[in-house]
């Protein structure tokens, strides 16, 4: 990994959009940068139809004058190469650069990301302007990374073009090299879809009925790796001409965002960075630390960037809140508690125009003289003078470890399946929860991950299970180790084929059980479990194929598998166990099995037992010296009578959504 800022200090800033507004308000700008303690800004996102007004003429001086006027007043740059909404002129004389949809609707201009992820022509546009501003910059004081696109995949990672489609066959080729294989993965004998030319493949557009599951679960694939693709053509530019500065593009691990393979890409940067908006709601701050534990991991443990969050509302929500009091620190320290170096908003000055002027800035409509302003001067202060020795420390890793599954994920809500209920990341973020609840760390980590440093393993709906990573997790559990996965997991292979012989395919014998049937249950039904909870969503038919081993930890008391096992443990020999839960327990329901499952593998919190739940802890270590991160997660003042340390920001007790960093 290479980091941007030079030294040991945590970067601030925000995106710059200077091209909304006039020269006078650029010198304002720089005034409440330094004042605010903003040491970095993303610049140029969408300046593209500024830096180039016409196929053949170029505007550098007022980019040339801005980048001085930052590096004057200490703010370093990271550049973005502009490619992130061509301009019109690009448009009008090459329509076919659009994106079309599914259903066949062209995505017009007057937005912004549309371009197709696999047009040549707009590769051919794009690459050269990035050329232009690699050469122009490549020597530049300010400048101290680059910035691929933004936020790539936001609006155009589906993409249904007759170059998509070119583009996609030529992957299917990579992949499966002739067609008999291409038939058998695809399943092909089933409804006359047999292929007999590689002209014929298509992506999944709007069909009669239901496109075949693997052709889809490959165009998910297909057009995470398409845009990867761009992404590398973008870096190989920057890295030839700039060899010595360090690339980045912004993810969104975040919500519902899931089209993008973040575990994928996150070896293709310098580093790693983020965006991230909080989602009202009961689990909105539980999902923030989620999406930072989950990019924490993404890193390798190793410091990323927070690209961008918001300071109060966004404006693209149903309702847009705006933040309460102590909102914007605490959610900004959150992120630094899974591993940020930086912290970065969209963006520095409210817009006064345009489709983002009800979105809140580090600089408000209001002005320097807010409420706003002067929390994010305050963030400052803090990252700069009480944080600064956080720099540069690592992730300590926990005991235990969420598995996360990007195919799962695709695979799991594809259509024509049991139930159209199930959200395979809310499943996750509700063990998440159960975690927080409990008051034990837990790691977010990807699939490919190395397991053996964990004691404790949950796997949620890990639907697409290849024999391969089975084969991983009953090694995981043979060498003592102690798993926990749920119904609709082990299910189908890499193929979406499913596993034969009774479910959970290839992990039946590890769990010690046979399901034969699966059992969604609608919206409005709920089933009771003897030990006071309530599932929803599902609940199987659970057989115990190993009585001996297999104890039940919960049973149903209600719906149709009442008096059958709803949650079972099998011990292993060697110390381990795989426990399998056959229903949705929720947020409110999983901390009883989780509490068991922990307790019989020896993990428990780190905190004194009262504030387990109320209070987070992270922990980030560098030379021997760790940092306690305490995120009070409620409204009331929490107590911590036994935990010592040296406070570097924030005090105990903990005040109300406060945050306390303590140096041990
Ligand atoms: C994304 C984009 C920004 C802006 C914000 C608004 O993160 O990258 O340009 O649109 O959303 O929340
Ligand atoms: C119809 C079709 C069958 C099958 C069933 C599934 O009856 O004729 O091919 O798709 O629906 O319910």
């Amino acid at each position: 990994m290479r980091w941007p800022t030079p030294g040991a200090r945590l970067g601030y800033g925000a995106d710059y959009n200077p091209e909304q507004w006039p020269r006078e308000v650029w010198r304002e700008d720089v005034r409440l940068m330094r004042e605010a303690g903003v040491n970095i800004v993303s610049l140029g996102i969408f300046s593209w139809a500024h830096l180039q007004p016409t196929a053949d003429s170029w505007e550098f001086g007022w980019l040339d004058e801005v980048m001085d006027l930052l590096h004057e007043h200490g703010v370093a740059v990271d550049l973005a190469t502009a490619t992130a909404s061509p301009p019109p002129w690009l448009t009008t004389a090459h329509p076919e650069i659009l994106p079309v949809t599914r259903t066949g609707e062209t995505l017009w201009p007057g937005a912004r990301q549309h371009w197709r992820p696999t047009s040549p022509i707009f590769r051919e546009h794009a690459l050269r302007l990035v050329t232009a501003l690699a050469e122009r910059y490549a020597d530049h004081p300010a400048l101290t990374a680059w910035h691929i696109g933004n936020e790539l995949g936001c609006h155009n990672i589906y993409d249904y073009s007759d170059d998509a489609a070119a583009a996609f066959r030529a992957w299917l080729r990579g992949r499966y090299e002739t067609l008999d294989a291409l038939n058998h993965a695809w399943g092909t004998a089933f409804w006359s879809q047999r292929y007999s030319d590689w002209a014929q493949p298509l992506p999944p557009r709007l069909a009669a009925s239901h496109p075949n599951p693997t052709q889809q679960l490959d165009f998910k694939r297909f057009s995470s790796d398409a845009l990867k693709e761009y992404l590398r053509a973008e870096r190989e530019v920057l890295r030839r001409l700039t060899p010595d500065v360090p690339v980045t593009t912004n993810f969104m691990v975040m919500g519902e965002t899931k089209g993008m393979n973040y575990a994928d890409w996150a070896g293709e940067v310098d580093f790693v960075s983020n965006d991230h908006y909080v989602h009202p709601g009961p689990q909105g701050l539980d999902e923030l630390s989620f999406s930072a534990n989950l990019v924490g991991n993404l890193a390798g443990g190793r410091p990323w960037f927070l690209m961008e969050h918001s300071t109060s509302a966004v404006n693209w929500q149903p309702v847009n809140r705006a933040k309460r009091r102590g909102e914007l620190a605490r959610d900004s320290l959150l992120h630094l508690a899974h591993g940020a170096d930086a912290v970065c908003f969209f963006q520095w000055r409210q817009s006064a125009a345009g489709a983002e002027k009800y979105h809140s800035a580090m600089v408000p409509h209001a002005g320097e003289d807010s409420a706003v302003f002067r929390a994010v001067a305050e963030l400052g202060r803090v990252l700069r003078d009480d944080l600064a020795p956080v720099a540069g420390a690592g992730r300590r890793p926990a005991r235990a470890a969420i598995l996360f599954d990007w195919e799962s994920w695709w695979a799991s809500e594809q259509d024509s399946h049991p139930t159209e209920l199930l959200r395979y990341r809310q499943e996750a973020l509700d063990w998440y929860s159960a975690f927080l609840g409990l008051g034990v760390r837990v790691d977010v980590v990807p699939t490919g991950t190395a397991l053996d440093g964990y004691d404790v393993v949950v796997a949620p709906v890990l639907h697409v299970l290849p024999a391969e990573l089975a084969k991983e997790l009953t090694g995981f559990v043979e060498a003592g180790g102690h798993l926990v996965t749920t119904y609709f997991s082990g299910i189908v292979d890499e193929n979406e084929h499913a596993w034969l012989g009774g479910y959970p395919g290839p992990l039946r014998e590890l769990l010690g059980i046979r399901v034969e049937e699966f059992g969604p249950l609608l919206a409005d039904e709920a089933v009771e479990l003897d030990d006071g909870t309530t599932g929803t969503l599902w609940t199987d038919e659970i057989t115990v194929t190993d009585p001996e081993a297999v104890e039940v930890l919960a049973a149903y008391r209600t719906g149709p598998q009442a008096g059958r096992p709803a949650v079972t443990r099998r011990r292993v020999p060697g110390g381990g166990s795989a426990s399998y839960v056959s229903t949705r327990l929720g947020a409110r329901g999983l901390p009883g099995v989780l509490g068991r499952v922990l307790a019989g593998a020896g993990v428990s919190g780190e905190l004194p037992a009262a504030a387990r739940g109320e209070v987070e802890l992270t922990i980030r270590h560098q030379n021997g010296v760790e940092y306690w991160f305490l995120i009070n997660r409620t409204d009331h003042e929490v107590e911590l009578p036994d935990v010592t340390g040296e406070p570097l920001t924030g005090s105990l007790p903990l005040a109300p959504r406060g945050v306390t960093v303590l140096r041990r």
